[in-house]
C-alpha cells in the first residue's frame, strides 16, 4: 500500500526555507511556529539519509525597519544588529537546526539582487514609469484606492501613505498566463488548496505591473545604475533563497539545492511567494520552487497574535515555562497546519498533561521499570511472539507508514497523532499482558518477550519523536541504551533494534503535570477586538470560514476561581493622557492605582486624549510589563466594544484607587 506523498525524494538534496523576518519586530509564536515547522521536516528529511539545506534569517532593509531604527533614535543597521541577535538566541532556545542564516545586509545578498536585477531587464521585464497610489509601511505593499478598505490597508486595516514618485516597474502582467499554466500543471505548487484557489483567483482577476523600487530613502540595496533609488523590499527579500543556494556564487551548492523543496510561509504572505516570487524567477530563467506552504495564524482570545496589538507570546517565554520540546510538541499537535489555532497556557498544559506526561511518560516509565524490576535491569532475549506480541509489531509497521505519508504530506498533526495512537496501543498492550502475572508465576519466558515488546515499543516511539522533540528523544533512546549516531530512519524504526544484553535503568519522569495558569502568556495582553481577523484584498475575512479543530476542553475551557484570583484588577483614575506618536489608535495613560503606573492603551479611535483625565477606570495591575512604540507599559486597562466605540469600564459608586476588584 502506497499512499500519495507531495514531498517526493529525489536525486538533488532537500531545500526547505522559512521567511526571513523582520527586524523590527522581536522574535514571538508566530515566527518560532513556522521555523519549529520546517526544522521538524529539515531533521526529518536528515534522518530519512537526505542531504539538506534548511535556511532562515531576517529581512532587514526597507522603510518600515528604517521608521523603526528611527522612532527608536538609531540607525537601522545597529537596529539590525541587536534583533538578529533575539532571532539567534530564540533558535537557539529552540534547538533550531538550520543549516544557513542570511541577512539580507550581506554582501553576498546584494551580489545576487543586483545580478538579478540585470538579468530580468535584459528579459525586457524592467521599465521606467511613474507609481500613483498608496502604501502600507508596516506590510511593505503596495494598494490602489479601490483595493483599500475604508481607506486602509486591506491586510492589516492600518493606515496607509499615498506615494507619487518616478521610478521602475516588473512587467509582471505578462506572466499572469503562464502562472496559471504552472498552477494548474502542479496541483501540489501551491498548498494547501484553499490558498491554492485564492492565488489562482487572484491570478485570474488579471496582474497588474508591479512598482520595484522606492524613492526618498536610502535603506535599501540600490538600483544598479540609478543609485538614488532602492529597490523594493519584497524584491530584495525573496531573492534570499537565492543567495542561500549559492546562485551566481557557488556553482556545486546550487546545482545540489535548486529549486528548492518547499517555502513553508504563513497565509498573509502567499501573494509574495506564490505570484511574485515565481514571475521573477521566470524572468530571469529560473526554473521554479516546488511546493510553497501556507500555514494559518496563532491567535489569543482569537486576535491575531502581533507586537503592534502587544498580545505576543515570546519563544523565550514559552521556552522558559514549558521548555523546547513540549513547546515544540504543543505549536505542531494542537492545530492541523494550514488553519488559526488559538493560543492558551491552558491548552499547553493539557497537552503537557495527558501527552507528555501521562502517555509518553508512562511508557517510558514502566517500561525500564519493569527490567529493573523483572529482569535485574538487562534487557532479556524475547521468546517466540504470541498474538498479542504480533499485534503490537503490526501497530509499529502501521505507523511506519501512517509518518511517513503524513510528513512528507506536510502534516504534522496527523503524524503526531499516529505516534501517539502507538503509545496508548503500547500501554494497552502492558495492561492486558500484565507481564507482572508472568512474573509472580514464574512464566520466564513470557514475562522476558513482553519486556522486550514494551522497551522495543518505547524505543521506536523515540525514534519517530526525534524530529519533534529531540532533546527528550534522545533521553529516551539513552534510557533503553540506543545509539543512533549515522542510522537512517528505517534502520532505526526496523523491529526488533533494541539489543537484548542491554542495561536498563529506571528512567526519571520525561515531564512534569502542570497546572499552574498564566505562564507563557502572562506578558501578553489581551488585543482590543476591532483587531480581529484581518480581512483580505477583496474585502472577504481571510479565513473562508475555517476554523482549528480544537479540542473539546478549549472550546469549553472554564477556569476556577484560584486561576481568576491570579489576575490582580484594581480601581483607578486616569491622570494624564497624550497620544503616542507614529499611531492612530495609541494613548499613552498615566494612572493613579495606589501608586502611579503608565498604560499605553488602543482607545485612540473612540476617546480624545482630553476626554480621559479624571475617568475612573479598572486596571489589570499583575500583568508583564510591554513595550509598544518604544514605551514601556506597566499593565492594561479594560475596554470593550466596537472598535470607534469602546467603552471603558468604571465603578458606579466610589471606592479609592488600588481597591482590588473581587
Ligand atoms: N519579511 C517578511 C517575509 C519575507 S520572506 C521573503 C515578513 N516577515 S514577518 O516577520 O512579518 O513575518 C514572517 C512570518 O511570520 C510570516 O510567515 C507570518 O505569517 C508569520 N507570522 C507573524 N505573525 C503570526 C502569527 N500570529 N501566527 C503565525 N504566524 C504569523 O513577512
Amino acid at each position: 500500500m502506497t499512499e500519495e506523498r507531495i514531498l517526493k525524494q529525489g536525486n538533488k538534496g532537500f531545500y526547505i526555507t522559512t521567511p526571513i523576518y523582520y527586524v523590527n519586530d522581536v522574535p514571538h509564536i508566530g515566527h518560532a511556529y513556522t521555523t519549529v515547522a520546517a526544522d521538524v521536516l529539515a531533521r526529518y528529511k536528515r534522518l530519512c539519509g537526505e542531504t539538506v539545506l534548511f535556511a532562515t534569517g531576517t529581512d532587514e532593509h526597507g522603510k518600515k525597519i528604517q521608521r523603526s531604527a528611527q522612532q527608536q533614535g538609531q540607525a537601522p543597521r545597529a537596529l539590525a544588529d541587536t534583533v538578529v541577535r533575539r532571532f539567534q538566541e530564540a533558535w537557539r532556545l529552540l534547538d533550531i537546526s538550520y543549516d544557513d542564516f542570511i541577512r539580507t545586509t550581506e554582501d553576498r545578498h546584494t551580489a545576487v539582487v543586483e545580478e538579478m536585477w540585470n538579468r530580468m531587464k535584459a528579459s525586457g521585464d524592467i521599465y521606467e514609469g511613474v507609481y500613483e497610489g498608496w502604501y502600507c509601511v508596516p506590510d511593505e505593499s503596495y494598494w490602489t484606492e479601490k483595493e483599500l478598505a475604508d481607506g486602509k490597508c486591506p491586510v492589516c486595516g492600518r493606515d496607509v501613505e499615498r506615494v507619487q514618485e518616478q521610478g521602475y516597474f516588473f512587467r509582471l502582467s505578462r506572466y499572469q498566463q503562464p502562472l496559471l499554466e504552472h498552477i494548474g500543471a502542479h496541483p501540489d505548487f501551491i498548498l494547501p488548496a484553499s490558498r491554492r484557489n485564492e492565488i489562482l483567483s487572484f491570478v485570474r482577476e488579471g496582474l497588474k505591473d508591479l512598482s520595484i523600487t522606492r524613492a526618498g530613502f536610502d535603506w535599501g540595496i540600490k538600483v544598479p545604475d540609478n543609485p538614488k533609488l532602492v529597490i523594493y523590499v519584497w524584491l530584495d527579500a525573496l531573492l534570499n533563497y537565492l543567495t542561500v543556494a549559492g546562485y551566481s556564487r557557488d556553482e556545486d551548492r546550487f546545482k545540489r539545492f535548486w529549486p528548492p523543496s518547499l517555502h513553508i510561509v504563513g497565509k498573509d504572505i502567499i501573494k509574495f511567494h506564490a505570484v511574485y516570487w515565481p514571475a521573477f524567477l521566470m524572468s530571469a530563467g529560473i526554473p521554479l520552487p516546488e511546493h510553497i506552504v501556507a500555514h494559518g495564524w496563532w491567535t489569543m482570545g482569537d486576535v491575531k497574535m502581533s507586537k503592534s496589538l502587544g498580545n505576543v507570546v515570546s519563544p523565550e517565554s514559552l521556552v522558559g515555562a514549558y521548555g523546547a520540546d513540549a513547546t515544540r510538541y504543543f505549536l505542531l499537535r494542537e492545530v492541523p497546519f494550514g488553519l488559526d489555532g488559538n493560543f492558551s497556557d491552558t491548552a499547553v498544559q493539557t497537552r503537557i498533561n495527558s501527552d507528555l506526561a501521562n502517555d509518553l511518560g508512562n511508557l517510558l516509565s514502566r517500561a525500564t521499570g519493569m527490567v529493573v524490576r523483572f529482569a535485574g535491569g538487562v534487557l532479556p532475549v524475547p521468546d517466540i511472539a504470541d498474538e498479542s506480541d504480533r499485534a503490537l509489531q503490526q501497530q509499529a509497521a502501521d505507523l511506519s507508514r501512517a509518518y511517513d505519508a503524513a510528513m512528507n504530506n506536510i502534516e504534522f498533526h496527523t503524524a503526531l497523532a499516529a505516534v501517539w495512537e502507538f503509545i496508548r496501543g503500547a500501554n494497552r498492550y502492558v495492561d492486558q499482558t500484565k507481564p507482572w502475572q508472568d512474573a509472580k508465576a514464574g512464566n520466564i519466558q513470557r514475562l522476558n518477550t513482553r519486556l522486550y515488546h514494551t522497551i522495543e515499543a518505547t524505543r521506536i516511539t523515540a525514534v519517530y519523536l526525534l524530529p519533534f522533540m529531540p532533546g527528550t528523544a534522545q533521553k529516551i533512546l539513552a534510557a533503553v541504551s540506543q545509539e543512533t549516531k549515522g542510522l537512517s530512519l528505517q534502520q532505526l524504526s526496523a523491529w526488533g533494534g533494541a539489543v537484548s544484553g542491554a542495561r536498563i535503568v529506571q528512567a526519571q519522569p520525561l515531564f512534569e503535570k502542570r497546572t499552574d495558569a498564566g505562564k507563557a502568556a502572562a506578558g501578553a495582553r489581551s488585543a482590543p477586538q476591532e483587531q480581529q481577523i484581518r480581512p483580505t484584498a477583496n474585502g472577504k475575512k481571510k479565513d473562508g470560514g475555517q476554523t482549528p479543530e480544537q479540542p473539546a476542553q478549549q472550546m469549553n475551557q472554564l477556569i476556577s476561581i484560584d486561576q481568576f484570583k491570579t489576575v490582580e484588577l484594581k480601581v483607578g483614575t486616569i491622570l494624564s493622557a497624550q497620544k503616542v506618536e507614529g499611531s492612530s489608535k495609541l494613548i499613552k495613560l498615566e494612572v493613579d492605582i495606589g501608586e502611579k503606573r503608565i498604560i499605553v492603551a488602543g482607545i485612540g479611535k473612540s476617546y480624545k486624549p482630553e476626554e480621559l483625565p479624571g475617568k475612573r477606570i479598572v486596571v489589570v495591575a499583575n500583568l508583564q510589563p510591554a513595550e509598544l512604540f518604544g514605551i514601556q507599559s506597566q499593565g492594561m486597562l479594560l475596554a470593550a466594544g466596537d472598535p470607534e466605540h469602546l467603552g471603558l469600564l468604571t465603578l458606579d459608586r466610589d471606592a479609592a484607587n488600588g481597591t482590588r476588584i473581587k
